[in-house]
């Protein structure tokens, strides 16, 4: 029961960072919905078990969370990641990992759940972005949130440049969570998370920064 499932569709960076986590790669299953996926190959280079279950042999989204579901189990795991898996989940199949289920989602939700987080981002003038660790729940990006990461816009940002960051952050924030659940660190009280031990500070982030 201390091992880990991670869940990708695709390029599968937020999945590497996982695996330089420093978790027992033997405890460490992957499964993409996307026989394609990028990431596929980096985890079997890391000697990781990596399981496809391509959707589109399923007939149905129950169907195929069912299956998932009995993959999963089959690993025991503790906690199960998801990192850029591209499907939406079941009530039935979130309920049932209530509380042992992460998402990495690129901005400090709940602003801009859904997709194209960054463009939206830059479309309305923030400027202040950055990613979220959370619970997931059924209600889509939305959940306890475990641990954000803030990033300043800059003038010039484009899509590309404000998602380069942004994923730089991702990379940090996303293994330290999943440490500290492993690690029992994590007490969750309704939509709060607490994290047992960990540095707080309570500086304020400027964007653009105060004149000298
Ligand atoms: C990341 O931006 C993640 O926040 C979002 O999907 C993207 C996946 O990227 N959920 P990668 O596959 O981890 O590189």
């Amino acid at each position: 029961m201390n091992s880990l499932v991670i869940l990708i569709s695709g390029r599968g960076s937020n999945m590497q960072a996982l695996l330089e986590a420093g978790i027992p790669k033997d405890r460490i299953t992957v499964i993409s919905n996307n026989p394609e996926a990028e990431g596929i190959g980096f985890a079997k280079k890391c000697n990781v078990e990596t399981i496809i279950l391509d959707h589109r042999s399923y007939p149905d989204r129950e169907i195929f969370d069912r299956a998932l579901a009995e993959k999963i189990d089959a690993c025991q795991p503790k906690l199960i990641a998801l990192a850029g898996f591209m499907r939406i989940l079941s009530d039935s199949f979130v309920q049932r990992y209530q509380g042992r289920l992460m998402n990495i989602h690129p901005s400090l939700l709940p602003a801009f759940p859904g997709l194209k987080t960054h463009a939206r981002a830059l479309q309305e003038g923030i400027k202040i972005h950055g990613c979220t660790v959370h619970f997931v729940t059924p209600r889509l990006d939305h959940g306890p949130i475990v641990i954000q990461a803030a990033i300043p816009v800059l003038p010039h940002d484009t899509e590309a440049s404000l998602a380069a960051r942004v994923l730089l952050q991702e990379h940090r924030i996303y293994p330290q969570a999943v440490q500290w659940f492993m690690e029992d660190r994590i007490r969750l009280d309704g939509n709060r998370v607490e994290v047992m031990a960990c540095v707080t500070h309570d500086a304020a982030v400027y964007s653009p920064g105060l004149s000298e």
